[in-house]
C-alpha cells in the first residue's frame, strides 16, 4: 500500500561546517536494513518498472532529482518529485515503481529490507496487475 506517511522527512543536523543526517533501522528508517545500493551516472532513461513481494525499500535523492511514480495495482497511482537528501519514500512491497526525469548528476541510495534476490521481482506489468488481483480475492 501507499500512503502519504511514505513521504519520510529527515532530520538534518546543521552546523557551521555543513549537514548531516543519520539513517537508522526501525528508527527513522521503518525496516531491517539488509542491503545499501546507489544508483548514479543516469542518462534519462526510466528505470524500476518492477515490484516486490517481500523487500521493502527506502529511496533517497541525495543529489538532484527524480520523479518516483507509484501504482498498487488497483487503482492508485501517485507521482512524487524527489529533490532533497532530507527527505525519503518508503517503497512497501506489492507497489509497481517507475523512476523517471532524472536531473544531471542525480545520485539515489536505496535501502532495501532484504538482499538482492531476482526471483522477488516482478519485472512485468501484466503479471504484477494478475498477481495483485490473486491477491484480493
Ligand atoms: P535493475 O533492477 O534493472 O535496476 P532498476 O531498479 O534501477 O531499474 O538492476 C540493474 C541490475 O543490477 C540488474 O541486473 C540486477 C542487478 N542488481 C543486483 O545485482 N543487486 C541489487 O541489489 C540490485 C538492486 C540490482
Amino acid at each position: 500500500m501507499y500512503s502519504d506517511e511514505a513521504h519520510l522527512r529527515f532530520n538534518t543536523l546543521k552546523d557551521s561546517r555543513g549537514n548531516l543526517i543519520a539513517l537508522e533501522a526501525m528508527k527513522n528508517i521503518p525496516i531491517n536494513i539488509q542491503r545499501v545500493y546507489y544508483i548514479w551516472g543516469l542518462n534519462k532513461e526510466p528505470r524500476g518498472f518492477h515490484a516486490h513481494r517481500i523487500t521493502k525499500q527506502v529511496l533517497i535523492c541525495i543529489q538532484g532529482s527524480l520523479e518516483l511514480l507509484f501504482d498498487d495495482g488497483k487503482g492508485m497511482k501517485k507521482n512524487i518529485h524527489l529533490s532533497s537528501p532530507s527527505e525519503g519514500v518508503f517503497i512497501d512491497t506489492w507497489l509497481w515503481h517507475e523512476m523517471h526525469n532524472f536531473s544531471d548528476n542525480c545520485i539515489l541510495v536505496v535501502l532495501a529490507s532484504h538482499q538482492y534476490d531476482e526471483s522477488d521481482y516482478i519485472r512485468s506489468y501484466d503479471k504484477f496487475l494478475k498477481e495483485v488481483q490473486k491477491r484480493s480475492v
